[in-house]
């Protein structure tokens, strides 16, 4: 009798989200936000050569995303958003790595996120992302606040 394989975690593949992902994308968009992105708008991203708009490979399928702009002072991720049947083991976190990678040691991010998404919240804070403000009732769909949050190396907020 054979002995049973041992199951080790197998670590998901980061590589460049490409246009033929799209369709996958907007399925776990439309579930992942209220007021999900169109079609267009994850076009226009990936049409930006400076950007970083990356896929992480779950098995054979597309298990989350994320999108990042390049601007001239700093990176702002746009949007990243995980299968919410994948979700807890560490898709996200293989996205920020290679996102963070790929930028170079000593770019900034910043990013908005809705003041409620504690999930998403932990997640940049341990990833030294901090907050420096609000814009009030960014979000049309509900009012609610976004909290602003950078990452930017050698700052006050990033050795406070
Ligand atoms: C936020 C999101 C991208 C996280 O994806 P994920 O693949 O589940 O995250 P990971 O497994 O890499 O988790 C990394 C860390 O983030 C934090 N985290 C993630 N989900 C969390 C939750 N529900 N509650 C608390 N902390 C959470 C934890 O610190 C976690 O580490 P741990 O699992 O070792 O405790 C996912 O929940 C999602 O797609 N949410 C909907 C879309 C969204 O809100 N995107 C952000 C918009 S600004």
């Amino acid at each position: 009798m054979h002995a049973a394989p041992e199951l080790t975690p197998r670590p998901h593949r980061i590589r460049q989200l490409a246009y033929a992902d799209l369709p996958r994308v907007l399925a776990i968009e439309r579930r992942a936000f209220p007021t999900p992105w169109s079609l267009a708008m994850f076009v226009l991203e990936l049409s930006k050569p400076s950007g970083i708009c990356l896929a992480a490979i779950d098995g054979a399928e597309l298990g989350g995303y994320l999108i990042c702009a390049r601007y001239d002072q700093a990176y702002h991720l746009m949007n990243i958003a995980v299968d919410p049947d994948r979700r807890r083991r560490g898709i996200a976190r293989a996205l920020l790595d290679a996102m963070i990678e790929r930028a170079g040691a000593d770019a900034n991010f910043t990013l908005e996120v809705r003041v409620s998404n504690a999930a998403a919240i932990t997640l940049y804070e341990s990833y030294g992302f901090r907050s420096v403000g609000t814009r009030r009732r960014y979000y049309q769909d509900t009012g609610e606040d976004a909290l602003i949050m950078w990452r930017a190396l050698g700052t006050p907020w990033e050795t406070a």
